[in-house]
């Protein structure tokens, strides 16, 4: 059976984030959606919520479990059984550092590869920081987001207003 790694900060899922999980989820026996803690990021959504938007949207797909770590990717993997990390790529930005994670990995687990599906067109654009913008400045993200997570992240960015954040 083979398992892949889907890693990420989740901060919030876009659209971008479920359509990886279901191309995933079509080539690989098992998909684990794996929120890692990204010591340059601080996370706008707790690790507990974004868990639990990641498990309503990934409830569709029998093939596909959400979980979370603290520590470095390639050993959660092992503790896996997973020799395979799946990252989507949008452009020459996610690219560069891209290609630069995927070489130190792939020093530190020769037997963990890492592979990558493109970016759909309609969904090149998108990512959680974009998707929190618009939000924030009142913006429409009903098409950019998962249905099972959008009252989630417009009450979260409400209550953000709202305490003057
Ligand atoms: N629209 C998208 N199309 C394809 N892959 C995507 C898309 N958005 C994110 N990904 C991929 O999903 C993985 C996890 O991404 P991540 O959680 O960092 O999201 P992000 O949208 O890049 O967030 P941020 O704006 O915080 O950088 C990465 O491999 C990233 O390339
Ligand atoms: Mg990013």
């Amino acid at each position: 059976m083979n398992t892949a790694i889907y890693p990420g900060s989740f901060d919030p899922p876009t659209n971008g984030h479920r359509d990886i999980i279901e191309r995933a989820s079509r080539i690989f026996d098992k998909v684990i959606v794996c929120i890692m803690e990204n010591t340059k990021k601080k996370p706008l959504f707790s690790m507990e919520e974004r868990l639990k938007m990641l498990q309503s949207l990934a409830r569709k797909y029998s093939n596909v479990e959400v979980d979370y770590y603290r520590g470095l990717l390639v050993d959660y993997a092992r503790l896996k059984n997973a020799a395979i990390v799946v990252k989507g790529l949008r452009g020459m930005g996610d690219f560069e550092y891209e290609l630069q994670m995927a070489l130190v990995n792939h020093q530190l687990a020769p037997d963990v590869e890492t592979m990558f599906l493109m970016t759909s067109y309609r969904y090149s654009y998108l990512s959680s920081s974009i998707v929190k913008e618009i939000a924030y400045l009142g913006g429409d993200i009903k098409d950019l987001v998962p249905p099972e997570v959008h009252s989630v992240i417009c009450e979260k960015i409400a209550r953000l207003k709202e305490d003057g954040n």
